[in-house]
């Protein structure tokens, strides 16, 4: 898809119109910001000015405005009204619409026909999707009118979803200045350069670039592919794109950029067009947020703030009033990523309510640490699935050990930083050294210098650790000139120095948390610390999910902790923790035990969604979305099957899945082989008779949520179906879904109910959905 054509964009006085974006911004002090207009008022204006200096009649502007309807003249009144309001404001020299007596209305005010627009024909690769930002209802006047979609698009699950997204718009500073200033050539090379400098930071993070609208890329995270830590995703990027923007190497200018960022619940459609469209409130609040982003900043709004934590430092910018919104907007700057310790910190605060249960875990990591301390090392590898609580125990073993002298070393993966060698020893050095964000080199190698003084004599180790600081080598200690190989093997060794040191002095406590994002030359100096730890005074803690297959098993010094869900008892005593004095009723206690699987992070969200609301825990709170979302974006192939599973229930029998799904019998039985062996599902027994049933209460309700109503009604109608059509005399109704979706099904069930005592597999009604099921179907007997 081609960009905008070169007269697609208008300037007159101090506003800019992007006819084909839908665009229409005014220069307010050098930044353009977005007026709210409806889009008749918008299309009036954009017929008006195409032709300004001319009278164009007012049946032309009916006919091209309505077209296929018929109106009153007395709508070409009350828009060219709304449009005088905004347009007229600040001057003093009458209206710039002419209203010319008997015959129609004249813009007269000077146009320019901008050429950026002939720049933006910037090709959009296979990977971009193209998107079309609305808001349910009411589109706002910064939407692209002609890309509308004016229909919803019928409801198939393939066609669209209900999805949390975070939603960032770049924004070029100063484009409008340049594209008087630049030949059209030169202005193309410019938007060119910042698209794709754009897109390469995106890239990067997964996210998808919409749409380029001239100087405007739109770009959202959580779809095509929902990551856990979408809205962290965006802020990076967001950050990352600045940086690259101002490199960006030209002859002709030096760039600026604005990034906003909000987050929300959207419906993205898929269309037939290749288009999608992202309808929902996120992309019209970063529209917004507009108004408030200085040239080189990151703003972002309340939904993402809520998300992120603490894992960035920002500047509150306070609610602010911007021109269209309905209420005042809370946002902040982001000003960098936090030096906080870990993930954890940053996420979870470090005001932590008493924890829980996990006596045993305790007790058997305090018998390790006792260990520890007589000079037999111990290494405990954590293991357990997302929000179990890895991070929770490694925290309440260093507050029990506070008391004791003892060093505490913490180490960090990032998903950011696979690639990069030795991140989180870097990191930890660099915080333990007390690292300020603006300290010059000299500065930084003096702390570093303190720092490793208190484990071992000064020597040639700092220069290596030093150069691995990126420090510039000092006089005192330069670095010699050896092979890369031996260079690294120094470094490693000059580390392990540095823990031997430390460790002959007190005990040490190393916590190495989320090793599943270790990159290759710190799995490697891990190694060597397991194999070292032996005979050092040391506790090495390390903390993984399931999916990352640890090598150091079976060494004497090194045993593995499973940490398990939490028991009914230990559920409902988090759940009166969080609450605080709050008396929940004993069913909404009993809803979020059930939900949640007895995994504490759930129980924290659930409970805080109930405190917040007031009501009992419906849907999914947005702090859990992208992640559970994410486990079944993992598996393209598989989350139409876990959808249509949903829509059935907690557990769902393989007749009752084929007969109700489109899916040839070979892709629904790899879907589900699929999630089985992605551990979404359990499996009980073989197909045709064999039962599914979602691992988590919480992923079922983020596969049904994701379908639209009309999709999940359509799929209750056929569940009703083909159970009655097959298992007429069963009681299946307590295994269905939750919540509404049950009480839709068995209302449909009710109503017209077969008699009883069919055999199973006589569909009576002889309908597709009953036929498909067919003997599979009857042997599954939908339990
Ligand atoms: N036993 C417990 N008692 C009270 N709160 C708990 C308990 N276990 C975990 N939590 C709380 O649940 C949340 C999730 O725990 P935590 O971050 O430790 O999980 P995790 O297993 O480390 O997850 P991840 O794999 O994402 O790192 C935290 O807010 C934590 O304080
Ligand atoms: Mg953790």
């Amino acid at each position: 898809m081609q960009g905008l054509a070169p007269s697609d964009i208008f300037l007159f006085e101090d506003f800019r119109l992007d006819r084909r974006g839908g665009l229409f911004r005014r220069d307010d002090n050098g930044a353009f910001v977005p007026v709210a207009i409806g889009s008749r008022a918008l299309d009036i204006l954009g017929v008006l000015i195409e032709r300004a200096g001319e009278i164009v009649s007012k049946d032309d502007l009916l006919a091209a405005v309505w077209p296929e309807t018929v109106v009153d003249y007395s709508n070409l009144t009350v828009q060219t009204a709304a449009l005088r309001r905004v347009l007229d404001r600040g001057r003093s020299n009458g209206s710039c619409i002419q209203t010319v007596s008997g015959r129609g209305y004249r813009f007269i005010a000077p146009v320019t026909r901008s050429a950026v627009g002939a720049c933006s024909g910037t090709p959009v690769s296979a990977h971009e999707h193209l998107w079309v930002f609305s808001r349910d209802g009411v589109e706002p006047s910064v939407l692209p009118a002609n890309e509308r979609s004016s229909e919803p698009r019928p409801s198939s699950i393939l066609s669209a979803e209900r999805r949390q997204l975070t939603v960032m718009i770049c924004d070029l500073v100063g484009s409008t200045m340049l594209s008087s200033r630049l030949d059209p050539e030169d202005l193309r090379e410019v938007i060119a350069g910042y698209h794709r400098a754009v897109s390469e930071i995106v890239a990067g993070f997964d996210g998808s670039v919409g749409n380029y609208m001239g100087d405007i890329v739109p770009v959202c995270f959580g779809y095509p592919r929902a990551h856990e830590d979408d809205a962290e995703r965006a802020v990076r990027a967001g950050l990352g794109v600045i940086d690259a923007v101002a490199r960006v190497d030209l002859k002709h200018a030096k760039l600026q950029t604005r990034v906003d960022i909000a987050t929300g619940v959207v419906v993205v459609s898929e269309g037939s067009a290749q288009e999608r469209s992202v309808v929902g409130e996120a992309p019209y609040l970063a529209a917004q947020l507009k108004v408030l982003a200085e040239p080189n900043t990151v703003v972002i709004a309340a939904g993402t703030h809520r998300l992120l934590g603490g894992l960035f430092e920002y500047r509150d910018l306070g609610a602010v009033e911007v021109e269209g919104a309905a209420a005042p907007l809370p946002a902040w700057q982001v000003l960098r990523p936090s030096a906080i310790a870990s993930r954890f910190e940053a996420l979870r605060g470090s005001a932590l309510t008493p924890l829980v249960g996990r006596d045993e875990e305790i007790d058997l990591l305090l018998r390790r640490w006792t260990r520890a301390k007589t000079g037999d090392g111990q290494v405990v590898l954590i293991s357990g699935e997302p929000g179990i609580g890895k991070s929770r125990i490694a925290a309440e073993l260093e507050g029990r050990l506070h008391p004791e002298s003892h060093f505490r070393l913490r180490y960090s993966c990032s998903p950011y930083h696979q690639d990069s060698a030795l991140f989180p020893f870097i990191d930890q050095l660099g915080r333990a050294a007390g690292f300020a964000p603006n300290d010059p080199p000299a500065a930084r190698l003096e702390k570093l210098e303190g720092l490793l003084a208190r484990a071992a004599q000064p020597g040639e180790d700092v220069a290596f650790i030093a150069d691995l600081l990126s420090l510039p080598a000092s006089d005192r200690y330069p670095l010699p000139n050896l092979s890369p190989q031996r260079k690294k093997e120094r470094t490693l060794e000059a580390l392990i120095r540095q823990l031997e040191g430390l460790a002959r002095q007190r005990p040490v406590l190393m916590v190495f948390e989320d090793a599943r994002w270790i990159d290759p030359t710190s799995r490697e100096l891990l190694d060597h610390t397991i194999e070292r730890v032996r005979s050092l005074s040391v506790l090495l803690i390390v903390t993984f999910r399931p999916e990352f297959q640890p090598p150091w098993t079976g060494q004497p010094q090194v045993m593995t902790l499973t940490i398990n869900r939490l028991d009914r008892r230990d559920r409902r005593a988090l759940v009166a923790q969080i609450a605080g004095g709050k008396t929940f009723p004993e069913e909404v206690v009993d809803q979020i035990v059930d939900r949640t699987d007895g995994v504490p992070l759930f129980i924290e969200e659930l409970t805080k969604s109930v405190l917040e609301s007031g009501v009992p825990p419906v849907g999914i709170p947005t702090t859990l979305h992208d992640s559970l979302l994410a486990r079944l974006d993992r598996l393209a192939s598989a989350r139409l099957v876990a959808q249509i599973g949903a829509a059935i229930g907690r557990q769902f029998p393989y007749g009752l899945l084929l007969a109700v799904s489109d899916l040839p019998e070979d892709e629904l039985r790899v879907g589900l082989a699929g999630l089985v062996a992605s551990d979404l599902v359990f499996q009980r027994g073989a197909p045709p008779d064999a039962v599914y049933s979602f691992k988590h209460a919480l992923v079922q309700d983020a596969a049904h949520g994701s379908m639209l109503r009309g999709t999940r009604e359509q799929l209750h109608a056929r569940i009703a179906e083909a159970i009655e059509a097959h298992s007429p005399t069963r009681a299946v109704r307590p295994t269905l879904c939750r919540g509404r979706a049950r009480r839709k099904i068995c209302r449909l069930l009710g109503q017209g109910r077969p008699e009883v005592g069919r055999p199973l597999g006589d569909g009576g009604s002889g309908s597709a959905t009953a036929k498909r099921a067919g003997p599979a179907g009857a042997a599954a007997g939908y339990p």
